[in-house]
Protein backbone atom coordinates (compact mmCIF):
# COMPACT_ATOMS: atom_id res chain seq x y z
CA UNK A 1 0.00 0.00 0.00
CA UNK A 2 1.14 3.55 -0.53
CA UNK A 3 2.62 4.89 2.31
CA UNK A 4 0.86 8.17 2.67
CA UNK A 5 -2.67 6.40 1.61
CA UNK A 6 -2.19 3.72 4.55
CA UNK A 7 -1.59 6.19 6.80
CA UNK A 8 -4.24 8.13 5.82
CA UNK A 9 -6.56 5.20 6.14
CA UNK A 10 -4.61 4.29 9.68
CA UNK A 11 -4.21 7.17 11.30
CA UNK A 12 -8.27 7.43 10.08
CA UNK A 13 -9.31 3.93 11.73
CA UNK A 14 -6.56 4.74 14.81
CA UNK A 15 -7.69 7.83 15.90
CA UNK A 16 -10.20 6.46 19.06
CA UNK A 17 -6.93 4.92 20.14
CA UNK A 18 -5.14 8.43 20.76
CA UNK A 19 -8.43 10.81 21.58
CA UNK A 20 -8.36 12.96 24.49
CA UNK A 21 -10.04 12.83 27.46
CA UNK A 22 -13.77 11.45 28.01
CA UNK A 23 -17.13 13.17 27.68
CA UNK A 24 -19.40 10.50 28.80
CA UNK A 25 -23.22 10.19 27.91
CA UNK A 26 -25.63 9.30 30.87
CA UNK A 27 -25.39 5.77 31.07
CA UNK A 28 -28.76 5.86 32.53
CA UNK A 29 -29.52 2.94 34.66
CA UNK A 30 -26.04 1.69 34.45
CA UNK A 31 -26.42 0.14 38.09
CA UNK A 32 -29.69 -1.40 37.96
CA UNK A 33 -30.19 -4.74 37.00
CA UNK A 34 -32.46 -5.83 34.04
CA UNK A 35 -35.55 -7.77 35.97
CA UNK A 36 -35.60 -11.53 34.93
CA UNK A 37 -32.63 -11.84 33.04
CA UNK A 38 -32.42 -15.34 31.72
CA UNK A 39 -28.65 -15.48 31.30
CA UNK A 40 -27.19 -17.08 34.88
CA UNK A 41 -25.10 -14.14 36.70
CA UNK A 42 -21.52 -13.79 35.44
CA UNK A 43 -18.60 -12.51 37.34
CA UNK A 44 -16.75 -10.46 34.64
CA UNK A 45 -13.70 -8.79 35.06
CA UNK A 46 -13.66 -5.71 32.44
CA UNK A 47 -9.99 -4.59 31.45
CA UNK A 48 -10.33 -0.40 30.51
CA UNK A 49 -14.33 -0.05 31.36
CA UNK A 50 -13.84 3.98 32.60
CA UNK A 51 -13.15 5.27 28.60
CA UNK A 52 -15.76 5.57 25.73
CA UNK A 53 -16.85 2.32 24.69
CA UNK A 54 -15.73 0.20 28.01
CA UNK A 55 -19.10 2.04 30.17
CA UNK A 56 -21.21 1.07 27.17
CA UNK A 57 -20.08 -2.38 27.66
CA UNK A 58 -20.27 -2.24 31.68
CA UNK A 59 -23.75 -0.97 31.63
CA UNK A 60 -25.30 -3.82 29.02
CA UNK A 61 -23.59 -5.81 31.73
CA UNK A 62 -25.20 -4.89 34.74
CA UNK A 63 -28.12 -3.86 32.97
CA UNK A 64 -28.69 -8.07 32.30
CA UNK A 65 -27.93 -8.59 35.69
CA UNK A 66 -24.09 -9.30 36.00
CA UNK A 67 -21.46 -8.36 38.35
CA UNK A 68 -18.24 -6.48 37.20
CA UNK A 69 -14.78 -5.76 38.13
CA UNK A 70 -13.39 -2.59 36.77
CA UNK A 71 -9.45 -3.10 36.27
CA UNK A 72 -7.41 0.78 35.33
CA UNK A 73 -5.00 3.04 36.43
CA UNK A 74 -7.57 5.45 37.89
CA UNK A 75 -7.20 8.30 35.81
CA UNK A 76 -10.43 7.88 33.42
CA UNK A 77 -13.59 8.80 34.78
CA UNK A 78 -12.82 7.26 38.10
CA UNK A 79 -15.88 7.94 39.78
CA UNK A 80 -18.33 6.58 36.49
CA UNK A 81 -19.14 3.28 38.41
CA UNK A 82 -18.94 3.93 42.24
CA UNK A 83 -20.67 0.52 43.03
CA UNK A 84 -18.21 -1.69 41.52
CA UNK A 85 -15.37 -2.72 42.61
CA UNK A 86 -12.23 -1.02 40.71
CA UNK A 87 -8.93 -2.72 41.22
CA UNK A 88 -6.41 -0.30 40.61
CA UNK A 89 -2.92 -1.15 38.56
CA UNK A 90 -1.31 -0.77 35.27
CA UNK A 91 -1.41 -3.34 32.02
CA UNK A 92 2.47 -2.09 31.97
CA UNK A 93 3.62 -4.25 34.88
CA UNK A 94 1.05 -3.74 37.31
CA UNK A 95 -1.08 -6.59 37.31
CA UNK A 96 -0.80 -7.72 40.93
CA UNK A 97 -3.94 -6.60 41.94
CA UNK A 98 -5.52 -9.50 39.68
CA UNK A 99 -3.52 -12.30 41.19
CA UNK A 100 -5.70 -15.17 42.76
CA UNK A 101 -8.27 -14.12 41.90
CA UNK A 102 -11.26 -15.78 39.56
CA UNK A 103 -14.17 -14.53 36.86
CA UNK A 104 -16.12 -16.05 34.54
CA UNK A 105 -14.92 -14.20 31.75
CA UNK A 106 -12.89 -11.07 30.80
CA UNK A 107 -13.15 -8.26 28.47
CA UNK A 108 -10.02 -6.85 27.38
CA UNK A 109 -10.86 -3.52 25.93
CA UNK A 110 -7.53 -1.80 26.53
CA UNK A 111 -4.77 -3.61 25.12
CA UNK A 112 -3.16 -1.88 22.45
CA UNK A 113 0.55 -3.29 23.12
CA UNK A 114 1.42 -7.35 22.50
CA UNK A 115 3.36 -7.49 25.48
CA UNK A 116 0.32 -6.31 28.03
CA UNK A 117 -2.25 -8.40 25.87
CA UNK A 118 0.35 -11.37 26.79
CA UNK A 119 1.04 -10.37 30.10
CA UNK A 120 -2.70 -10.02 31.11
CA UNK A 121 -3.59 -13.41 28.90
CA UNK A 122 -0.98 -15.13 30.67
CA UNK A 123 -2.16 -13.94 34.58
CA UNK A 124 -5.79 -15.09 33.41
CA UNK A 125 -5.39 -17.61 31.11
CA UNK A 126 -6.23 -20.27 34.56
CA UNK A 127 -8.50 -17.21 36.20
CA UNK A 128 -10.66 -16.93 33.94
CA UNK A 129 -13.00 -19.62 31.07
CA UNK A 130 -13.24 -16.97 28.66
CA UNK A 131 -11.24 -14.34 27.05
CA UNK A 132 -12.47 -11.62 24.72
CA UNK A 133 -10.18 -8.86 23.06
CA UNK A 134 -11.07 -6.24 21.52
CA UNK A 135 -9.43 -5.62 18.34
CA UNK A 136 -10.13 -3.72 15.48
CA UNK A 137 -10.79 -4.26 11.68
CA UNK A 138 -7.25 -1.88 11.15
CA UNK A 139 -5.37 -5.44 11.72
CA UNK A 140 -5.83 -5.98 7.82
CA UNK A 141 -2.74 -5.65 5.89
CA UNK A 142 -4.52 -4.02 2.96
CA UNK A 143 -7.93 -2.44 2.08
CA UNK A 144 -7.53 -2.47 -1.76
CA UNK A 145 -9.32 -5.81 -1.23
CA UNK A 146 -12.52 -6.47 0.38
CA UNK A 147 -11.16 -8.24 3.82
CA UNK A 148 -12.82 -10.90 5.68
CA UNK A 149 -11.66 -12.77 9.33
CA UNK A 150 -9.85 -15.01 7.31
CA UNK A 151 -7.82 -12.19 4.85
CA UNK A 152 -4.47 -11.75 5.67
CA UNK A 153 -3.24 -8.90 8.35
CA UNK A 154 -0.72 -6.64 9.07
CA UNK A 155 2.69 -7.38 10.73
CA UNK A 156 4.78 -5.55 12.68
CA UNK A 157 8.21 -4.99 10.94
CA UNK A 158 9.91 -4.35 14.59
CA UNK A 159 7.79 -6.01 17.03
CA UNK A 160 9.93 -4.28 19.88
CA UNK A 161 7.63 -1.58 18.95
CA UNK A 162 5.55 0.02 21.59
CA UNK A 163 4.67 3.51 20.44
CA UNK A 164 0.88 3.64 19.13
CA UNK A 165 0.61 5.42 16.13
CA UNK A 166 -1.35 6.21 12.88
CA UNK A 167 0.93 3.32 11.36
CA UNK A 168 1.47 1.18 14.18
CA UNK A 169 -1.93 0.58 15.62
CA UNK A 170 -2.96 -2.46 13.14
CA UNK A 171 -0.10 -4.23 13.12
CA UNK A 172 0.32 -3.68 16.61
CA UNK A 173 -3.33 -4.79 17.00
CA UNK A 174 -2.82 -8.00 15.40
CA UNK A 175 0.18 -9.07 17.06
CA UNK A 176 -2.21 -8.15 20.24
CA UNK A 177 -4.45 -10.88 18.80
CA UNK A 178 -2.02 -13.89 18.20
CA UNK A 179 -0.04 -13.00 21.78
CA UNK A 180 -4.08 -13.10 23.04
CA UNK A 181 -4.25 -16.62 21.13
CA UNK A 182 -1.10 -18.13 22.42
CA UNK A 183 -1.84 -17.61 25.96
CA UNK A 184 -5.13 -18.49 26.40
CA UNK A 185 -6.14 -21.30 23.09
CA UNK A 186 -8.47 -20.36 20.86
CA UNK A 187 -11.02 -22.38 21.99
CA UNK A 188 -11.66 -19.92 24.73
CA UNK A 189 -11.02 -16.69 22.67
CA UNK A 190 -13.19 -14.46 21.53
CA UNK A 191 -11.53 -11.66 19.28
CA UNK A 192 -13.85 -8.78 17.68
CA UNK A 193 -12.95 -6.39 15.17
CA UNK A 194 -15.02 -3.42 15.07
CA UNK A 195 -14.83 -0.44 12.34
CA UNK A 196 -15.23 3.38 13.35
CA UNK A 197 -17.24 3.01 16.93
CA UNK A 198 -19.77 5.36 16.57
CA UNK A 199 -22.22 6.74 19.10
CA UNK A 200 -23.05 9.20 22.17
CA UNK A 201 -20.00 9.47 24.16
CA UNK A 202 -17.31 9.13 21.22
CA UNK A 203 -14.69 11.32 22.18
CA UNK A 204 -13.01 11.24 18.73
CA UNK A 205 -15.96 12.87 16.91
CA UNK A 206 -15.42 11.25 13.29
CA UNK A 207 -18.95 10.72 12.97
CA UNK A 208 -20.49 13.15 15.03
CA UNK A 209 -18.81 15.41 12.89
CA UNK A 210 -21.75 14.82 10.23
CA UNK A 211 -25.01 15.48 12.06
CA UNK A 212 -23.60 18.09 14.59
CA UNK A 213 -22.19 20.27 11.45
CA UNK A 214 -25.19 19.34 9.57
CA UNK A 215 -27.28 21.32 12.39
CA UNK A 216 -25.49 24.44 11.89
CA UNK A 217 -26.87 24.51 8.39
CA UNK A 218 -25.92 26.72 5.07
CA UNK A 219 -23.60 25.30 2.57
CA UNK A 220 -21.83 22.07 4.00
CA UNK A 221 -19.21 20.04 1.81
CA UNK A 222 -19.57 16.54 1.59
CA UNK A 223 -16.66 14.24 0.00
CA UNK A 224 -17.06 12.23 -2.86
CA UNK A 225 -19.56 10.69 -4.47
CA UNK A 226 -23.03 10.08 -2.23
CA UNK A 227 -23.50 6.61 -3.50
CA UNK A 228 -20.01 5.99 -1.81
CA UNK A 229 -19.70 3.31 0.91
CA UNK A 230 -19.22 3.37 4.84
CA UNK A 231 -19.17 1.54 7.51
CA UNK A 232 -19.72 2.27 11.10
CA UNK A 233 -20.56 0.05 14.42
CA UNK A 234 -23.33 2.07 17.04
CA UNK A 235 -21.29 1.80 20.47
CA UNK A 236 -24.23 -0.05 21.57
CA UNK A 237 -24.60 -2.43 19.08
CA UNK A 238 -20.81 -3.39 19.79
CA UNK A 239 -21.67 -3.40 23.51
CA UNK A 240 -24.98 -5.96 23.22
CA UNK A 241 -22.65 -8.42 21.24
CA UNK A 242 -19.83 -8.45 23.43
CA UNK A 243 -22.37 -9.69 26.58
CA UNK A 244 -24.11 -11.48 23.86
CA UNK A 245 -20.79 -13.61 22.87
CA UNK A 246 -20.16 -13.46 26.68
CA UNK A 247 -23.06 -14.93 27.92
CA UNK A 248 -24.02 -17.44 24.73
CA UNK A 249 -20.08 -18.81 25.02
CA UNK A 250 -19.50 -17.54 21.07
CA UNK A 251 -15.93 -17.78 20.23
CA UNK A 252 -13.85 -16.94 17.61
CA UNK A 253 -13.14 -14.05 15.51
CA UNK A 254 -15.59 -11.58 14.44
CA UNK A 255 -15.81 -8.23 12.20
CA UNK A 256 -18.14 -6.03 13.85
CA UNK A 257 -19.46 -3.75 11.00
CA UNK A 258 -22.65 -2.44 9.61
CA UNK A 259 -23.12 -4.74 6.88
CA UNK A 260 -21.35 -4.49 3.35
CA UNK A 261 -23.49 -1.93 0.92
CA UNK A 262 -26.18 -1.25 3.40
CA UNK A 263 -25.00 2.81 3.83
CA UNK A 264 -23.47 5.32 2.04
CA UNK A 265 -21.87 9.03 2.68
CA UNK A 266 -25.31 10.20 0.78
CA UNK A 267 -27.57 8.25 3.56
CA UNK A 268 -25.39 9.71 6.43
CA UNK A 269 -26.35 13.01 4.70
CA UNK A 270 -30.09 12.67 4.36
CA UNK A 271 -29.84 11.13 8.32
CA UNK A 272 -28.19 14.13 9.25
CA UNK A 273 -30.68 16.35 7.77
CA UNK A 274 -33.49 14.60 8.85
CA UNK A 275 -32.59 14.55 12.79
CA UNK A 276 -31.57 17.93 12.72
CA UNK A 277 -34.21 19.31 10.40
CA UNK A 278 -31.38 22.00 9.66
CA UNK A 279 -31.27 23.53 6.04
CA UNK A 280 -27.85 22.72 4.02
CA UNK A 281 -27.10 23.17 0.72
CA UNK A 282 -25.13 19.90 0.10
CA UNK A 283 -21.65 20.85 -2.01
CA UNK A 284 -20.93 17.36 -3.30
CA UNK A 285 -16.67 17.80 -3.38
CA UNK A 286 -14.71 15.02 -6.06
CA UNK A 287 -12.22 12.47 -4.40
CA UNK A 288 -9.69 13.47 -6.81
CA UNK A 289 -9.82 17.34 -6.03
CA UNK A 290 -9.86 16.74 -1.99
CA UNK A 291 -6.71 14.17 -2.83
CA UNK A 292 -5.41 16.94 -4.43
CA UNK A 293 -5.57 19.63 -1.14
CA UNK A 294 -3.97 19.74 1.52
CA UNK A 295 -6.36 20.58 4.48
CA UNK A 296 -5.36 23.11 7.33
CA UNK A 297 -3.90 21.35 10.39
CA UNK A 298 -6.47 19.67 12.47
CA UNK A 299 -9.27 19.76 9.66
CA UNK A 300 -9.49 16.25 8.56
CA UNK A 301 -12.79 14.45 6.62
CA UNK A 302 -13.57 11.63 8.57
CA UNK A 303 -15.36 8.14 8.01
CA UNK A 304 -15.21 8.91 4.21
CA UNK A 305 -12.72 7.31 2.55
CA UNK A 306 -12.62 7.41 -1.44
CA UNK A 307 -13.52 3.99 -2.82
CA UNK A 308 -10.42 3.67 -4.95
CA UNK A 309 -6.89 2.13 -5.19
CA UNK A 310 -5.97 1.49 -1.28
CA UNK A 311 -8.91 2.67 0.13
CA UNK A 312 -11.08 1.08 -1.84
CA UNK A 313 -12.75 -1.29 0.84
CA UNK A 314 -12.37 0.15 3.87
CA UNK A 315 -16.24 -0.08 3.97
CA UNK A 316 -16.70 -3.22 2.43
CA UNK A 317 -15.78 -5.36 5.55
CA UNK A 318 -17.81 -8.43 5.80
CA UNK A 319 -19.53 -8.44 8.87
CA UNK A 320 -21.51 -11.51 7.49
CA UNK A 321 -19.48 -13.99 10.47
CA UNK A 322 -21.07 -11.73 13.47
CA UNK A 323 -24.45 -11.55 11.93
CA UNK A 324 -24.52 -15.09 11.71
CA UNK A 325 -24.43 -15.75 15.38
CA UNK A 326 -26.18 -12.65 16.61
CA UNK A 327 -24.81 -9.26 15.84
CA UNK A 328 -27.74 -7.10 15.24
CA UNK A 329 -26.91 -3.32 13.88
CA UNK A 330 -29.15 -0.44 14.46
CA UNK A 331 -30.31 2.10 11.15
CA UNK A 332 -27.53 4.45 11.52
CA UNK A 333 -30.24 7.29 11.79
CA UNK A 334 -30.87 6.06 14.86
CA UNK A 335 -26.82 6.71 16.01
CA UNK A 336 -27.14 10.15 14.44
CA UNK A 337 -29.97 10.95 16.31
CA UNK A 338 -28.22 9.63 19.37
CA UNK A 339 -25.70 11.95 18.76
CA UNK A 340 -27.28 15.16 18.80
CA UNK A 341 -29.28 14.41 21.67
CA UNK A 342 -25.90 13.26 23.52
CA UNK A 343 -23.97 16.47 21.88
CA UNK A 344 -26.41 18.93 23.27
CA UNK A 345 -26.00 17.99 27.00
CA UNK A 346 -22.01 18.57 26.69
CA UNK A 347 -20.39 22.12 28.24
CA UNK A 348 -20.20 24.27 25.26
CA UNK A 349 -16.11 25.15 25.40
CA UNK A 350 -16.24 21.30 24.34
CA UNK A 351 -19.05 21.70 22.02
CA UNK A 352 -17.12 24.69 20.44
CA UNK A 353 -13.85 22.65 19.60
CA UNK A 354 -14.60 19.43 17.52
CA UNK A 355 -12.12 17.09 17.28
CA UNK A 356 -12.66 15.98 13.41
CA UNK A 357 -13.85 17.31 10.51
CA UNK A 358 -13.47 20.60 8.70
CA UNK A 359 -13.39 23.73 10.86
CA UNK A 360 -15.79 26.79 9.22
CA UNK A 361 -12.63 28.47 7.63
CA UNK A 362 -11.34 25.25 6.49
CA UNK A 363 -14.47 24.23 4.86
CA UNK A 364 -15.08 27.48 3.31
CA UNK A 365 -11.87 27.84 1.51
CA UNK A 366 -12.13 24.45 0.21
CA UNK A 367 -15.70 25.04 -1.14
CA UNK A 368 -14.59 28.27 -2.24
CA UNK A 369 -11.48 26.72 -4.70
CA UNK A 370 -13.89 23.67 -5.79
CA UNK A 371 -16.54 26.40 -6.92
CA UNK A 372 -13.93 28.58 -9.07
CA UNK A 373 -12.59 25.24 -10.61
CA UNK A 374 -16.00 24.69 -11.80
CA UNK A 375 -16.41 28.10 -12.97
N1 LIG B 1 -12.92 4.13 18.81
C1 LIG B 1 -13.00 3.38 17.73
O1 LIG B 1 -13.58 3.78 16.70
C2 LIG B 1 -12.39 2.00 17.74
C3 LIG B 1 -12.46 1.23 16.57
C4 LIG B 1 -12.00 -0.08 16.61
C5 LIG B 1 -11.48 -0.61 17.78
N2 LIG B 1 -11.41 0.16 18.90
C6 LIG B 1 -10.86 -0.44 20.13
O2 LIG B 1 -11.71 -0.09 21.22
C7 LIG B 1 -10.93 -0.04 22.42
C8 LIG B 1 -11.01 1.35 22.99
O3 LIG B 1 -11.96 1.42 23.97
P1 LIG B 1 -12.23 2.74 24.82
O4 LIG B 1 -12.24 3.91 23.90
O5 LIG B 1 -13.37 2.49 25.67
O6 LIG B 1 -11.01 2.74 25.77
P2 LIG B 1 -9.61 3.44 25.78
O7 LIG B 1 -9.80 4.89 25.87
O8 LIG B 1 -8.66 2.90 24.81
O9 LIG B 1 -9.12 2.84 27.17
C9 LIG B 1 -9.41 3.49 28.28
C10 LIG B 1 -9.63 2.49 29.41
O10 LIG B 1 -8.48 1.67 29.65
C11 LIG B 1 -7.88 2.03 30.90
N3 LIG B 1 -6.43 2.02 30.70
C12 LIG B 1 -5.75 2.70 29.79
N4 LIG B 1 -4.44 2.43 29.90
C13 LIG B 1 -4.30 1.55 30.93
C14 LIG B 1 -3.19 0.90 31.53
N5 LIG B 1 -1.94 1.09 31.12
N6 LIG B 1 -3.44 0.04 32.54
C15 LIG B 1 -4.69 -0.16 32.98
N7 LIG B 1 -5.80 0.43 32.45
C16 LIG B 1 -5.59 1.29 31.43
C17 LIG B 1 -8.46 3.43 31.20
O11 LIG B 1 -8.50 3.74 32.56
P3 LIG B 1 -7.29 4.52 33.28
O12 LIG B 1 -6.91 5.67 32.41
O13 LIG B 1 -7.90 4.94 34.58
O14 LIG B 1 -6.20 3.53 33.42
C18 LIG B 1 -9.87 3.28 30.66
O15 LIG B 1 -10.68 2.53 31.53
C19 LIG B 1 -9.50 -0.30 22.02
O16 LIG B 1 -9.19 -1.67 22.19
C20 LIG B 1 -9.49 0.07 20.54
O17 LIG B 1 -8.46 -0.57 19.83
C21 LIG B 1 -11.83 1.46 18.91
Amino acid sequence: MDKSRRQFVKAGLAGGAIAASAALPALAGASAKEKGSSAKSLRILMLGGTGYIGPHMVSEFLRRGHEVSLFNRGRTNEDIFPDLETLIGDRDGGLDVLKGREWDAVVDNSGYVPRHVADSARLLASAVSHYLYISTISVYESFAVANEENSPLAAMTDESVEEVTGETYGPMKALCEKRASAEIGNDRLTILRPTYICGPGDRTDRFSYWPVRTQRGGEMLWPGMPTDPIQIIDVRDLANFTVDCIEKNIFGTYNTVTPVASYTIGDLKNDAVAVSAADITAVWVSGEFLAGHELAAGSSIPIWASPVGDSKNVASVSGERARMVGLQTRPPRETCRDILSWWKTLPAERRDTMRAGLSAESEAKLLSDWHQKNI
